[in-house]
């Protein structure tokens, strides 16, 4: 494979905390509202927790000498508030801290980047009312300054929040994530103190880490097009572009909640004060999570925002039944440069789940995400091509792990994890990525 890219182009791969850690009681650690979900009867496909899931907080060093064989420049991972803040606010637990002081180090003898996500959804259970309450970002903003202080002197590279829209709509919207709400309402109260809290955390992040600190908001966007050009699926793929894209975009940017959106969902953000300045703050980068595209039409009985996603007709789809399109990851790293003027963009997820089989040998020959992953490569080299400045992209994931609402049961690993031995095994993608890592390093 031959990819234009920039010679500073960073190779990297991702996980975060609850994902991965498991030792969900050890060292103070306290629940988090994904501990309380995934106890609640069906909302996990086979009740699976992630009490243990890859046991990272105990294995790291060997999942760090993976990344070595791979060659990764750096690595995305998330620190676990409930293990730094055990309460969400108040008292600092100096185990939970000093686990990610002993990665950072290593990562750093390693000569891996370390890109540290500061709230990848463990939101601490303590936290009452959790982000439908302004408190809450107060609190992250605290919660920042204090990992920031500790961290800051070696981490260069933060995300404030990752996927406030998972958090937002599918924690308090369609309840399929925690804590499990479905209220309009209290969705967009959700949305703008994650919004908020990133904006804090800019500013805390900024204001405490010994050395300059790159920071920036991982969302994850999807390009919509309508399924017909009927004037109902056009309009209704303005409403979804609005709810996915733009509901984020348009804040964070410095441009306001799109007024649109505020009339279809008919409730006012609680934006108080200079909110919006704060949640604009300048951002050293763009993270951008991207998995697939939607096609979407008009569902005037539906809920907010009243349309919905079908599936496209013969389209390849992963095991999460995703479809695979590329070129949707080119596309939305031109929109983020040319309508939000990104200068900097790193694609800090693109992955796929699929049903690996383990041959009789003990290897994993997973074509399908060879193919993904090339075919997801080839359009950010496309991009960096045309002239997007596209800096890095992370491999979601290093390691198959807990997957949220489905558990285990969906493995988007470039190494395999078996959960009954806790063995890793490299994967043929793994191997791939790191022949590619290889060939285009120092180019
Ligand atoms: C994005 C999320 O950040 C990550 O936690 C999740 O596992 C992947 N999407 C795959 O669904």
């Amino acid at each position: 494979m031959n990819l234009h890219l920039p010679a500073d182009f960073l190779w990297g791969a991702a996980t975060a905390s609850y994902q991965v850690e498991g030792a969900v009681d050890v060292d103070g650690r306290l629940p988090s509202i994904w501990d309380d979900f995934v106890r609640v009867p069906g909302a996990v496909v086979n009740g699976d927790t992630a009490d243990v899931a890859c046991d990272h907080y105990r294995r790291w060093p060997e999942d760090l000498d993976i990344m070595k064989r791979l060659g990764l420049d750096a690595y995305r991972f998330s620190v676990a508030w409930p293990r730094v803040i055990p309460t969400g606010r108040g008292e600092v637990n100096a185990a939970g801290l000093d686990f990610y002081d002993r990665l950072v180090d290593a990562l750093l003898e390693a000569g891996i980047r370390p890109f540290a996500t500061l709230f990848h959804w463990d939101l601490p259970s303590a936290l009452k009312g959790g982000w439908p309450e302004r408190d809450t970002a107060y609190a992250y903003a605290e919660y920042a300054a204090v990992v920031a202080a500790r961290l800051g002197d070696r981490v260069k590279d933060w995300n404030t929040v990752n996927e406030p829209l998972c958090s937002a709509w599918l924690g308090y919207l369609e309840g399929r994530f925690a804590p499990g709400i479905k209220d309009l309402k209290q969705a967009i109260h959700a949305s703008h103190h994650l919004l908020l809290a990133h904006g804090l955390g800019v500013q805390a992040i900024t204001a405490n880490a010994a050395e300059p600190a790159n920071v920036g908001l991982v969302v994850n966007l999807s390009g919509i097009e309508p399924a017909s050009d009927s004037t109902e699926d056009v309009e209704a793929a303005a409403r979804m572009d609005g709810h996915v894209n733009r509901w984020w975009l348009d804040p964070s940017n410095g441009r306001g909640y799109p007024a649109d959106m505020i009339e279809v969902y008919g409730v006012e953000p609680p934006v108080i004060g200079d909110d919006l300045e704060v949640i604009s703050t300048p951002v050293g980068y763009h993270g951008l999570n991207y998995y697939f595209r939607q096609i979407v039409e008009d569902d005037p009985n539906g809920p907010a925002p009243r349309a919905r996603q079908v599936p496209v007709e013969g389209a390849a789809t992963t095991a999460m039944g995703w479809e695979i399109h590329g070129q949707g990851l080119a596309d939305l790293i031109h929109r983020l440069a040319n309508e939000y003027g990104a200068r900097a963009i790193y694609v800090t997820e693109s992955g796929a789940a699929f049903d690996d089989k383990v041959a009789e040998d003990g290897s994993i020959d997973d074509a399908d995400r060879i193919a993904y992953l090339e075919e997801h490569l080839g359009a950010v080299a496309g991009a960096a091509e045309a002239g997007a400045p596209v800096k890095g992209y992370f491999a979601w994931s290093l390691l198959d792990n807990f997957e949220w609402d489905s558990g285990l049961s969906k493995r988007f690993g470039l190494v395999r994890v078996d959960y009954d031995t806790q063995v890793r095994t490299v994967k043929a993608s793994g191997h791939r990525y790191a022949e590619i890592i290889a060939e285009h390093r120092n180019r």
